[in-house]
């Protein structure tokens, strides 16, 4: 008998035939939203789940769900997963680290440049017919060629973006909780680590790349905001919650910081509305790794890690080997 497992939320069909060649899957292609008790219900009778970042699994989930042995995300960050809990349930905990690194940070570049060079806002300007003439000041912004680059979170993800700023005759400096070996800082085009206040101070384009913790929430508020030079840009391509939203609101209102980029939001899908009527920000609805072939291979990466999961292998992946 093939072992069940639950696919929680709408995929790629060839994901659903991949898996089905050695499990017995149960899947929700009509993309229903579920409440934890429904996703409970669900996964009471599986083994194992295919899983997106915006389902939670708690220890009530796990406390609940006695047949569950692996929990294998589409996403290289896994806040939405208890894994302690998990841990202590024998649960396997995978994510799909790597496959996204380029296209994610691309799309961080992508956000930086938009708001810097005020990309979204002079289309909005453009598309409402309000262009009539070619002016000397129409939406002038800031440079990123030549400019400093700042990286927090000097993952692979981060070290991919400090990479691309040699092109722009960039020079980067980060902070991380560790700093980077120095054949590392070297491929990262040089980059220079510095304390989180001294790389808010000196940056001119800060780009977010750390995973959300207890420790990252709100690591960039009121206060670190004020340390970024005023025409500073701040893109947030890691997680909600890292920046506390209301105070970002407010140091874009106030000219604290010059523009921002932001893919991921507090509460997302719901995010504070104030952000709506600033028009020195790019908002972006969770984006960054959505290219088709980097989220196919994000689906194939989370299968793979299922597979062996259920077929008595070591995951590829797997982010709790104290499991058992
Ligand atoms: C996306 O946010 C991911 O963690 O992969």
């Amino acid at each position: 008998m093939k072992p069940k497992i639950f696919v929680t939320d709408a995929t790629f069909p060839e994901i659903i035939d991949y898996l089905s060649q050695s499990l017995e899957v149960e899947h929700n292609q009509s993309d229903q939203p579920y409440s934890e008790i429904e996703l409970i219900n669900k996964l009471h009778d599986k083994a194992g789940v295919f899983a997106h970042s915006t389902r939670r699994f708690s220890a009530e989930l796990f406390a609940a769900c006695h047949q569950l042995r692996a929990v294998c995300n589409m996403a290289v960050g896994y806040n939405n997963i208890d894994v302690e809990a998990a841990s202590a349930a024998g649960v396997m905990v995978t994510n799909t680290p790597d496959v996204l690194n380029e296209t994610t940070a691309d799309f961080g570049w992508a956000l930086m440049m938009a708001a810097a060079r005020r990309v979204t806002e002079s289309e909005h300007f453009l598309r409402a017919g309000r262009w009539t003439r070619w002016r000397f000041d129409d939406f002038l912004g800031v440079d990123v060629h030549g400019s400093t680059l700042g990286i927090i979170g000097m993952g692979r993800i981060g070290q991919a973006i400090a990479r691309r700023a040699a092109g722009f005759n960039m020079s980067v400096v980060y902070h991380n909780r560790s700093r980077l070996t120095p054949a590392l800082e070297t491929a990262a085009n040089h980059a220079r680590y510095l304390s989180l206040e001294e790389c808010l101070r000196t940056a001119d384009h800060i780009i977010l790349a750390l995973p959300y913790s207890a420790q990252s929430h709100h690591l960039i508020g009121k206060a670190q905001l004020a340390m970024m030079k005023p025409t500073a840009t701040l893109v947030n391509i890691a997680r909600g919650g890292i920046v506390d939203d209301a105070a970002l609101i407010t140091a874009l209102e106030s000219g604290t910081i010059a523009a921002a980029g932001i893919d991921v939001f507090e509460n997302e899908p719901s995010f504070n509305p104030a952000f709506l009527s600033l028009s020195n920000v790019v908002l972006t609805p969770h984006i960054g790794s959505a290219s088709t072939s980097t989220r196919l291979a994000m689906a194939y990466c989370a299968a793979d890690n299922l597979i062996a999961a259920m077929t008595g292998k070591r995951p590829p992946n797997l982010l709790n080997p104290e499991y058992l």
